[in-house]
């Protein structure tokens, strides 16, 4: 299949072939995986590939039945990790429809992610094409009631090469995974780990894009946390190690006595599509938020004076999840008495409302599929 790209109305569009899996999975089967499928563990029976080469550029575009890749040992990824990645999600509407959330803002964040591992961009037309082709022939895969369909684009270097290079050929890809409700019962609040040891990302690196590298560098600060009796880990700034930055893999607020939102800056943090999201929602309703640098030793006097009400993560997979407690080697500090508190979950409605098309869409982030 030679170069496949079509103009419609002046945009660049990806043609896909749509090859549908000869075998798919039964519906009994497919029910029974859809009960309590956890995260990230089972899969639908479909994938959208396309392929690039610098002689043809992307080309290729199918949907075909979910295989392994052959990958030759050599290939560029598996050794100097050229690889970028998002997260989005589908939501069934109550009338059967499928929403997506603000795909154009996880195109437009893979192609930044592009840029800066030197992959090759992919065109956001191509990005969106690709996911609701996935979503349309897996429809039956998306669970109902508070559940949704996670899609995880991803692009990897394919080049058969051991120079130190950016690779000459990649191969992008969307795959799709069943989850259920993040949390089963409303929102539990989490605890944190402060990383004293690790940092996640400094100025001029890639903490503002989504690479795989940036997650293995995350893992021992993680299992920390874990060792700690903590759920998640919040990572401290690289140069003065005492700004807030993020969480392993969600954007962190804070909320103040006079109502006020505090969330850490962009630069070196990911800048989260819940987050540009929560700061939207909140500014909509006339609360003031602040896109400020916070340090670890404020936010402990903050919390213990009473000034700090609430604080809370972001990000695709649980939307909000409150922070209940911070833990690190210098003492513990309870956030709201350790309890979720009214802010996180007020905002955690409405952003969920509007994702599964119970609530108007003032800022147009819904694009039906179906
Ligand atoms: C490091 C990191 N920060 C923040 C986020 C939240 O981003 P988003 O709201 O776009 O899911 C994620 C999740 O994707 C992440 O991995």
């Amino acid at each position: 299949m030679g170069v496949s790209f079509d103009k419609i109305d002046g945009a660049t569009w990806l043609k896909f072939e749509i090859q549908p899996a000869t075998n798919p999975t039964s519906e009994k089967e497919r029910a029974a995986r859809l009960v309590d499928p956890g995260f990230g563990r089972i899969f639908t029976d479909h994938m959208a590939v396309v392929r690039y080469n610098q002689a043809k550029g992307w080309h290729g575009a199918r949907v075909e039945s979910r295989a392994n890749f052959p990958l030759d040992p050599a290939a560029a990824v598996l050794h100097y990790a050229q690889e970028i990645f998002e997260g989005l999600k589908a939501y069934k509407r109550e009338d059967g429809g499928v929403n997506l959330f603000r795909p154009d803002a996880n195109a437009r964040r893979f192609w930044n992610s592009a840029e800066r591992m030197a992959t090759a961009p992919l065109p956001e037309p191509a990005f969106i094409e690709a996911v609701e082709q996935l979503v349309r022939i897996d429809r039956a895969w998306i669970p109902g009631g508070e559940g949704s369909l996670y899609l995880r684009p991803f692009m990897i270097a394919s080049e058969v090469f051991l120079g130190v290079k950016p690779s000459a050929e990649y191969i992008f890809a969307v795959i799709a995974s069943p989850v259920g409700s993040y949390f089963k019962g409303g929102p539990a609040p989490v605890s944190i780990w402060v990383s004293e040891n690790y940092t996640r990302a400094a100025i001029g690196g890639t903490g503002a894009v989504k690479c795989g590298g940036n997650y293995a560098a995350s893992l021992r600060a993680q299992a920390e946390a874990i060792d700690h009796g903590c759920d998640q880990v919040v990572f401290l700034d690289a140069v003065e190690r005492r700004y807030i930055e993020e969480l392993g893999g969600m954007n962190v607020f804070f909320v103040f006595d006079d109502g006020s939102l505090l969330t850490p800056p962009l630069g070196t943090i990911l800048p989260g599509i819940t987050r540009d999201s929560i700061i939207a929602l909140a500014k909509d309703s006339g609360t003031r938020v602040r896109e400020e640098a916070y340090t670890i030793d404020q936010w402990r006097a903050d919390a213990k004076s009473g000034k700090l009400k609430e604080a809370f993560a972001c990000g695709t997979a649980a939307v909000i999840s409150p922070i209940g407690k911070v833990c690190s080697a210098s003492g513990d500090f309870l956030i709201s008495g350790g309890a979720a508190g009214p802010v996180a979950m007020g905002l955690r409605k409405q952003l969920v409302d509007i994702q599964y098309g119970r609530a108007a869409d003032p800022h147009n982030w819904i694009r039906k599929v179906l």
